[in-house]
């Protein structure tokens, strides 16, 4: 049986996703029914100012708990997370904070009998042994980044909880997020964010990746449209839970700087790939995303040449105005 989600706590709040999807959150169950949370705060953002705001660590698992209490939460997404380039350069923190973080998310929701917890995944969970094009949804797992390894652990743990404790538990295995409202937090795809800021702030990018690198991208709108409908999806029609493959766009950092080109005719790119390439060069071109698609009717709005059009003309209001 799936049960409403009424009273809701988003962890990592004031990043990347987490900012636009409690935004969405707040539309959806109105503003006094999300708690924003993250381990540090913002006073300009209307995550802090337009709702109710608690600043949590995820690895603290007493305050997890007081926080789900005293809050009366029965919903949580738990989008606090150390990213794939982060993780690398301190793979101690990465395990503590996904796993750890995790681990007092799930407990925390099997004591208090929540109704629903999301908890993403990435396309960080494949790895060099799988198969890179059209990769399929049961597959070959070994990755090869620390974040990686937390990714597939966490899909792993999700699907333990489902199966022993009958908490309902989703996922979906994120590609790489596009978007203008918030900078993303130190992942391997963000050269495709910085590519857009740089061609309105100052005409060229250096970007990190090579030209031909073709990852597995998902624009904003359609994060938050996936994310949503696989929470509010019956839970009953779900043969996966917490590892979704879902897919969008397949494109090149060379596609990309193409696509602005056609707004921005003089943008220039070079190409200097640093240590970020031998993670991506682990990583699917694209995802075969049928399950999604049959299982909670996964459907993407966004092709690259919409989400150029959208994403320049947001950040010319955002950078210029
Ligand atoms: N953005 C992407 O392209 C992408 C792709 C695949 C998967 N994902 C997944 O989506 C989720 C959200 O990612 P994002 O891009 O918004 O990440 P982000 O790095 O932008 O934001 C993560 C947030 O977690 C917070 N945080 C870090 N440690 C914390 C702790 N101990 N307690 C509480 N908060 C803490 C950070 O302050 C930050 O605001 C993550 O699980 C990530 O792995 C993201």
């Amino acid at each position: 049986m799936t049960r409403k989600i009424t009273r809701v706590l988003v962890t990592g709040a004031l990043g990347q996703i987490g900012s636009e999807l409690t935004d969405e959150l707040r539309e959806r169950y109105g503003r006094d029914n999300v708690v924003a949370s993250d381990i540090r705060s913002d006073e300009s953002s209307p995550v802090v100012t337009g709702g109710p705001w608690v600043v949590l660590d995820v690895t603290d698992p007493e305050t997890v708990e007081k926080t789900i209490v005293d809050n009366r939460i029965d919903s949580i997404f738990h989008m606090a997370a150390i990213l794939s380039a982060t993780g690398e350069k301190n793979p101690q923190l990465c395990w503590k904070v996904n796993m750890d973080g995790t681990l007092n998310i799930l407990e925390t929701a099997r004591r208090n009998n929540l109704a629903r917890v999301v908890i993403p995944s990435s396309i960080a969970a494949f790895g060099p042994e799988t198969p890179r094009y059209n990769t399929p949804q049961e597959t070959i797992l070994r990755p090869k980044t620390i974040y990686g390894v937390t990714k597939v652990s966490g899909e792993l743990l999700c699907d333990y909880y489902v199966r022993k404790y009958d908490l309902d538990v989703r996922g979906l295995r994120y590609p790489g997020i596009i978007s203008s409202e918030t900078l993303p937090g130190g992942g391997t795809t963000d050269y495709a964010v910085e590519i857009y800021y740089k061609a309105i702030e100052e005409g060229r990018y250096t970007c990190f990746v090579k030209k031909d690198t073709m990852l597995p991208m998902m624009y904003m709108p359609d994060c938050i449209k996936a994310t949503m409908n696989l929470a509010e999806a019956d839970f009953d029609d779900l043969v996966h839970y917490s590892d979704f493959n879902v897919g969008a766009l397949s494109v090149t950092a060379g596609d990309i700087a193409e696509s602005i080109r056609k707004h921005i005719p003089d943008f220039e790119v070079d190409y200097e790939p640093d240590y970020r390439q031998a993670i991506a060069d682990t990583w699917p071109t694209g995802v075969d995303d049928s399950a999604a698609r049959e299982e909670w009717g996964w459907q993407s709005d966004w092709d690259l040449e919409s989400m150029t059009e959208d994403m320049l003309r947001k950040l010319r209001m955002k950078l210029l105005f």
